[in-house]
């Protein structure tokens, strides 16, 4: 190619939601492969509160791989990104740009280099599910540059996998499952949509963010260390998750509420017990969440069913369920009137009234 051709540019920006877990994943029977012990489902949130916007870009003029996370270059020699970048590599198609007069071919997508730029519009690495935003849109938005087109529904959804476990869950919209798979290649250890996000438009979700400090035990090395020492880790997914997972889809299949609630705080306290019975013990709840638990505990039972549900992932951070934005206004109250804005234990909060998809925005 000569140096005039060399000057080109192409890229795709994408931005993908969060998703937060009301069965959790917590366990992997294969580590290399992020293949999970038990099934898991979630929500994935509005992209306006808590989405990841990455641009991916390629040039012949980049002379190595590159990314910046939230502005700050961070290594791309890891396992996880390798796996994701080498995995989309090897489905690139021929893209040609008329336009511009820019042609790659699809064996050329081995050689050239990219630049990836990341920002995430919420705390990272806080327990609010950034790795999950964050290798959804990175997998989304290289498969668009390279024009993927998947073989099978969900392969881009166990590409995100071998990003962050969670991550899988982020490529769809609604309620999404993640089924834990049976094959040793993890080809079958996809996600799929159990419900669009029409489904239950009237359930809104609240976060409340109590500390948007990094947490001292990452998601990954908790849950190897759970699943090292943790019996109950063992009891909860072979006895507890299969039961509850079947429960779940009948209960957001009906939008009963109740029992989506009920489960919901279930399995989010179970994996907590989890994290205090690995050894040695992990505390990602704090005083503020333990108060918060009180305090929506204490509603549902002065009103005999519930009203509202939480759900606490790797970190301090409460999420809620109401099923309106009646409740949900009846919460805000509540909170407000406990957690008073001058206190110190105040947190940053949104109403989030849907959930959402992904999407190409340039
Ligand atoms: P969280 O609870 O936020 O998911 P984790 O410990 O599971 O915390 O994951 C945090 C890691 O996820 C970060 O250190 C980074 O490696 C990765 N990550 C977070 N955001 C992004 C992003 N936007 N793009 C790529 N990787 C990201
Ligand atoms: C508590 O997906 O962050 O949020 O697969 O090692 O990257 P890795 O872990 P990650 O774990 C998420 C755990 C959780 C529950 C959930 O999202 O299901
Ligand atoms: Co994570």
């Amino acid at each position: 190619m000569g140096e005039e051709l060399q000057r080109w540019i192409l890229m795709v920006t994408a931005r993908a939601p969060t998703n937060i877990a009301v069965i959790k994943y917590w366990g992997k029977r294969d580590e290399k492969l992020i293949l999970p012990i038990n099934d898991s489902i979630s929500f994935t949130l509005d992209p306006d509160h808590l989405s990841a916007t990455t641009t991916v870009a390629v040039s012949p003029s980049f002379t190595s791989d590159r990314m910046w996370l939230n502005g700050k270059e961070v290594s791309l020699g890891g396992e996880r990104y390798q796996n994701c970048l080498r995995e989309i590599r090897s489905r690139g198609n021929d893209v040609v740009d008329e336009k511009n007069g820019i042609v790659i071919r699809k064996e050329d997508w081995q050689r050239l280099h990219l630049h990836i730029a990341s920002y995430n519009n919420f705390p990272t690495a806080a327990g609010l599910a950034s790795s999950a935003a964050g290798f959804a849109c990175l997998v989304y938005s290289l498969a668009k540059l390279m024009d993927v087109k998947e073989k099978y529904q969900g392969e881009l959804t166990a590409i995100a996998r071998r990003g962050s476990g969670s991550a899988c869950r982020s490529l769809y919209g609604g309620v999404v499952k993640w089924q834990m798979g049976k094959e040793t290649d993890g080809s079958d250890s996809i996600a799929v949509q159990l419900a669009t996000e029409k489904h239950w438009e009237e359930l809104v979700i609240l976060v409340a963010v109590v500390s948007s400090r990094q947490k001292e035990t990452s998601s990954t090395t908790g849950m190897s260390q759970s699943v090292e020492t943790s019996e109950l880790l063992r009891h909860r997914s072979q006895e507890v998750v299969p039961k509850r997972v079947l429960q779940m889809e009948e209960a957001i299949a009906n939008r009963d509420f109740g029992s989506f609630a009920k489960i919901t705080c279930a399995d989010s306290n179970q994996f907590h017990a989890v994290c205090l019975d690995t050894s040695p013990p992990i505390f990602y709840m704090n005083d503020t969440s333990h108060r918060i638990i009180n305090c929506v505990e204490r509603w549902n039972r002065s009103e005999g069913t519930p009203q509202v549900a939480y759900t606490f992932d790797a970190g301090p951070n409460a999420v809620m369920y109401a099923p309106n934005r009646k409740v949900a206004g009846l919460l805000l109250q509540r909170l407000l009137f406990y957690f008073p804005p001058d206190s110190s234990k105040t947190f940053s909060s949104y109403v989030i009234g849907d959930t959402s998809i992904l999407e190409e925005i340039g």
